[in-house]
């Protein structure tokens, strides 16, 4: 079953993507990490690291990258990874927008570029894991809102009171 994609035509902002990334793009990229306010300090430097193997290692059995820029400024990215080991399985490693454009569907967008890609390389199921703490839950409706179901509940798996929440979605 196809689902229409959900990048929604009346966006005012003009915002334009991209999946060629260069470390020039880290500044931006940290930015939007930072600002989200959810990221470590670790998690924000694990994004750098993906963005260097990203772009020494430019296959499609790696990373990738899509980036969100409105004017000059990046307000958002995504990265997404095969699963390794299984044929078709892939991963979002990760997605953030910058608060000040939160709502304008960019990560809808990123997403239906990631999904457009993946499809094209044969993906059939696309994960995605994040938090059950409540500093998380609009990225949980975020992935309810694009076609994700929450197939599973890891309780206590980062930490105590901290569980994996995974949402999975068939392409
Ligand atoms: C989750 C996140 C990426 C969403 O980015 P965004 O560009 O604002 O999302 P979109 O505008 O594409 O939202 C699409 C839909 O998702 C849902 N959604 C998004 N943010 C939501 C929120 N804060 N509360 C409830 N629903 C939300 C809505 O249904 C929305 O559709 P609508 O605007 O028509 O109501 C953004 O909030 C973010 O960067 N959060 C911090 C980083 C993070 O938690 N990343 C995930 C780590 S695993």
């Amino acid at each position: 079953m196809k689902s229409k994609p959900l990048t929604r035509p009346a966006d005012q902002l003009a915002v334009a993507y991209r999946d060629e990334i260069t470390m020039d793009d880290w500044p931006g990229v940290r930015t939007v990490a930072e600002e989200t306010g959810v990221f470590t300090e670790r998690e924000v430097e694990i994004v750098r690291e993906l963005m260097v193997d990203t772009i020494e290692r430019p296959t499609w059995n790696n990373y990738r990258f899509w980036v969100a820029q409105a004017d000059r400024v990046i307000a958002g990215f995504t990265c997404v990874s095969p699963i390794h080991t299984t044929p078709d399985r892939y991963e979002i490693y990760w997605i953030a927008v910058h608060p000040e454009f939160h709502g304008h569907g960019i990560a809808s967008r990123l997403v239906d570029l990631a999904i457009a890609r993946v499809r094209k390389q044969g993906g059939r199921k696309l994960y995605v894991e994040t938090s059950t703490r409540s500093i998380y839950e609009p990225a949980r409706k975020f992935y309810l809102a694009a076609g994700f179901v929450l197939e599973g509940t890891l309780p206590d798996y980062y930490a105590d009171d901290d569980g994996k929440a995974i949402f999975a979605r068939r392409l």
